[in-house]
């Protein structure tokens, strides 16, 4: 029997300012871009819209500018159903932004200007500690503070609450520090970057996660864009294959895995049920433009899961 789970996301939220091309100007030139999009994102953002959209109770931990953005960022979130009394409006900065560009294969670059974000502290993290101890699953990414993920995660363990962390953006961590996580998630950049180690197919995913074991780090799952996801801990690997799909724009995919596998995982479905349907999940966001504007209803998952 499936239970409703509560994910509780203490993560970034951003405005995506998406443009559409194939050719990016030199300096001191001017040219055409073929569309723009304006659109509501930032990793934890769209990871809480998936979760939501999946079914789960959602919560947002969170800090946004005091411009045209931040105001509205709230508002999305409350549209969406996700509690956002502990995202607060941060004096004297800018909403976290990013600039996006998706060419015509689908496949997005993305700059991301932290803004508020960076002001997300382990004081909030205290100011939100009612609310996170009433989680099932508390889900973070690296768009704010380093020191805020840690702080984070030691509460997560220390009070038994399930974490799931996002190392994206990709960068150096201390794994000693993600060895509190239950499940680290990266793409393939993302692994390479915490491993040291390429990462350009299943074979050399296997090598990455078995080595970030080793390291310490208890559940790794990559997520391998066209080729799937391989999920490796001390009980073995698993890999998920890919739903075939014709991509129109792939970016906030990962975001969707993540954000459907905490709601499946916390809905009381076994790690390889949970692991196959965010596969699915991801692939049918990347049918259409845009960030969380391009992630499906429950209903519509379970259509294509079926
Ligand atoms: O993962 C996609 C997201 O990365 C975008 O929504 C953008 O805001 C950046 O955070």
């Amino acid at each position: 029997m499936e239970r409703q789970p509560h994910v509780v996301v203490v993560g970034s939220a951003n405005i995506d300012l998406t443009t559409f091309t194939d050719l990016f100007p030199r300096p001191g030139e001017t040219i055409f871009g073929r569309k723009f999009q304006l659109g509501f994102g930032g990793k934890g953002a769209n990871q809480a819209v998936a979760s939501a959209l999946c079914g789960a109770k959602v919560s947002m931990v969170a800090r946004v500018g005091d411009d045209l953005f931040g105001p509205a960022t709230v508002q999305n979130f409350m549209a969406q159903g996700i509690d956002a009394s502990h995202v607060w409006i941060t004096r004297g900065e800018s909403s976290g932004v990013a600039p996006i560009f998706v060419d015509s294969a689908g496949q997005n670059r993305i700059l991301v200007v932290k803004g508020a974000n960076d002001a997300l502290t382990p004081a909030d993290v205290d100011a939100a500690a009612p609310l996170l101890r009433q989680a099932d699953c508390i889900v973070l990414q690296l768009e704010v503070p380093v020191e805020t993920v840690y702080y984070t995660l030691r509460f997560a363990r220390r009070n038994g609450i399930r974490s799931i962390l996002n190392p994206a953006p990709g960068q150096p961590l201390d794994l000693a520090e993600l060895a509190n996580a239950d499940y680290v998630v990266p793409n393939e950049t993302e692994a390479e970057a915490l491993s040291g180690m390429p990462v350009r197919n299943i074979e050399e995913a296997r090598v990455c996660a078995q080595h970030l074991l080793d390291s310490g780090l208890r559940r790794v799952i990559i997520t391998l864009g066209g080729n799937g996801a391989l999920c490796a801990s001390a009980d073995g690997m698993e890999h998920a294959p890919p739903h075939r799909v014709e991509p129109m724009d792939t970016t906030g995919a990962g975001d969707a895995f993540i954000g459907s596998f905490a709601c499946f995982l916390g809905s009381g479905m076994a790690e390889s049920e949970a692991l196959a349907r965010a596969n699915v999940y991801a692939a049918l966001s990347t049918l259409s433009v845009g960030t969380q504007m391009s992630f499906v209803t429950r209903e519509r998952f379970e259509a294509a899961w079926r």
